[in-house]
């Protein structure tokens, strides 16, 4: 038996899963996929054979599991483990092909964000979405839940004909639903209220690791940006969607002239509900958003340079377990720079650098105590991915990666760039892999650019890139001062964050009260903003901002700007009680990620 990834209990010696076909219902009454998954089995010795064939699940009901002749295959569900969840043991008889696993996910999928209608901007309709980066999928399917396993897939999902499916996958096409053989029985097994119903079709001609299964069920519409773009989002919302996102083409040039072409057919946009729990999610052909991005004045949409980055580094050539997660974030980060550089400007681009670079040095400090999780190549068996996820893996990859570029010069870094997306296109490596790679195709710049302390070392080596630039001179030499009121309005949303993230903790409560004063930090409507705000402000034990912090709190289920607060709030004795309240209050919005990673923070933030 050979386990290849920590998070997973698929053995590479048991047949591959390339292909599944999967037919679900989605009841919004019971908070439940009820459905059918047919899943293809790779030609290879093991499935000639026949043995075990251990899939990943969790708070799935099996209620059977048949062969590609419809034949009954025994099967037995695992004890379920807190981080990994449950292994579906199928057994296969020698030379079966396909086999099909008739299930329900459970009403606490943790993938699963099922939002009531007053839980949406409309406030009409019901809201269903995934996020299954980075072991969820398996709450969703019976699957081999790791990157090593790419599959493609082809879906029907059958739901409320007054809203739409949407899903990381190409469009088929929708028909009424009339007697669905999977789908049916659920329906009728559970009381079809006569609502009409309808079926989508969905197919995924590109392999994917199951990380990026992707589906959202709501009422959205959308508007085209370009012939390759498209954005969802409530009716309320596209508007400005459209307007915030009318660069998108741009960016998608921009990156093919340094990665090469774009291989997914479309780059869509679904911006979501404001719970969902990510600034943004790379899923293929339809990236999820937060709606906090939508800022009126493209200000973050350094977000979507992200996710489209993603479509070559992540989605091309993915990391092969949680373990070598910097080599999705960190080549990301350095792509979405190089994207703003080319758009925006060189001095746009260090601004961001310098504001991870800020962030980074927060965050190792933060994790002294957890010296490993700083460490760029992970030891992660025993490790819920949730829990040791933190900016590390972006930013510190970055700086290595922009170390390695001063180290070798711009042009051999980019002929670089282009072989290693050519050489791993669809597939997934390690760390290890990588280095091969590298010292490879450019001997010798790992050692000159302390490449092992970054992978192996906990902190950042002193070699690092620092950034400079002279608008990043002219942000810092505000702190700790208030700034004056034209200055301020000089400062765009991203310096503004630069500012307030320099401001010493604590700042003196004149200070803030000055600052709210002169800029009405408090009523931002930028969320970059506001959220650096008021974490400056409860760092700075200053009581007026409380109220404000209480609502962002229940407005907003982004983990990045969630953790922080709470944890501000937590390790403070006179706010503590504030975060037990509005966790209390807020947490059925949250997304179920978001929901347990803030749960453990309570046991975990003295
Ligand atoms: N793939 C990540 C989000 C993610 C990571 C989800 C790990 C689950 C597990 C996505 O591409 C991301 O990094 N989003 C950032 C964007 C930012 C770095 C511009 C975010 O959500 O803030
Ligand atoms: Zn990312």
């Amino acid at each position: 038996m050979a386990r290849i990834d920590p998070h997973s209990y698929c053995d590479s010696d048991q047949p591959a899963v390339t292909w599944f076909e999967l037919r679900a219902r989605v009841d919004f009454e019971r908070r439940v996929l009820d459905g059918e998954v047919t899943l293809a089995l790779a030609p290879s010795a093991a499935r000639d054979r026949g043995g075990p064939l251990d899939l990943d699940s969790r708070g799935l009901v099996v209620t059977a599991v048949r062969g590609g002749g419809g034949e009954a295959l025994p099967f037995e569900l695992g004890p379920s483990d807190e981080i990994l969840g449950t292994r579906l043991r199928v057994v296969l008889a020698p030379g079966i092909e396909r086999v099909s696993v008739r299930y329900s996910t459970s009403p606490e999928a943790s993938a699963l964000g099922w939002l009531l209608p007053e839980q949406t901007a409309s406030r009409q309709h019901p809201y269903l979405f995934s996020q299954c980066q980075a072991i969820h999928a398996r709450s969703v399917v019976p699957l081999q839940d790791t990157p090593h396993r790419r599959v493609t897939f082809r879906a029907e999902l059958d739901v409320p004909a007054a809203l739409r499916s949407l899903m990381a996958a190409r469009f088929v096409e929708r028909r009424p639903a009339t007697a669905h053989a999977a789908t049916a029985h659920a329906a009728a097994a559970h009381g079809d209220k006569g609502a009409e119903r309808a079926i989508d079709h969905w197919e995924m001609p590109e392999p994917i690791p199951p990380y990026l299964l992707a589906l959202a069920v709501g009422a959205v519409e959308s508007r085209e940006l370009s012939p390759r773009v498209r954005v969802w989002a409530e009716p309320g919302e596209v508007d400005a969607a459209a307007r915030e996102f009318g660069g998108v083409e741009a960016m998608i040039a921009a990156a093919e002239g340094m990665f090469g072409p774009y291989d997914w057919e479309r780059f869509d946009l679904l911006v979501m509900p404001p719970s969902f729990p990510y600034g943004g999610m790379e899923n293929p052909r339809l990236t999820f958003l937060t709606p906090t991005i939508v800022a009126g004045d493209r200000s973050l949409v350094n977000v979507v340079a992200h996710e489209l980055s993603h479509s070559w580094t992540g989605n091309l050539v993915s990391n092969a377990t949680a373990e070598h997660f910097w080599l999705n974030e960190g080549f990301t980060v350095y792509a979405e720079r190089r994207i703003i550089e080319r758009i925006a400007g060189r001095e746009e681009a260090e601004l961001h650098a310098a504001v991870g670079r800020a962030e980074l040095l927060r965050t190792l400090d933060e994790l002294v105590g957890q010296p490993d999780l700083t460490r760029l190549r992970g030891h992660l068996d025993g490790i819920d991915p949730d829990h040791a996820f933190s900016i590390v893996p972006y930013e510190k990859g970055y700086l290595m990666l922009l170390a390695l570029e001063q180290q070798v010069g711009r042009e051999a870094w980019d002929g670089f760039l282009r072989r290693y997306m050519q050489a791993f296109r669809f597939r997934a490596l390690t760390t290890e892999e990588w280095l091969v790679f590298l010292e490879r195709e450019l001997p010798g710049a790992a050692e000159r650019a302390d490449v092992a302390a970054y992978l192996h070392l906990p902190g950042l080596p002193s070699s690092a890139p620092v950034m400079r630039s002279d608008r990043l001179e002219r942000v810092l030499v505000l702190p700790p001062s208030v700034p004056l009121e034209r200055e301020g309005a000089r400062l765009t949303p991203l310096e503004w964050r630069l500012y307030l993230d320099h401001m010493p903790r604590p700042t003196p409560a004149e200070t803030c009260a000055a600052l709210d004063t002169r800029f009405a930090l408090s009523r931002s409507r930028n969320a970059e903003i506001l959220s650096g705000w008021l974490l400056l402000a409860v760092e700075s034990d200053y009581p007026a901002v409380l109220p404000h912090v209480e609502a962002f709190l229940g407005q907003i289920g982004r983990m990045k700007y969630l953790k922080p607060l709470y944890r501000a709030l937590l390790s403070r004795p006179a706010t503590r009680p504030i975060a037990e309240r509005a966790f209390a209050r807020h947490q059925a919005g949250y997304h179920p990620i978001a929901r347990h990673v803030i749960d453990v923070m309570f046991a975990t933030v003295p």
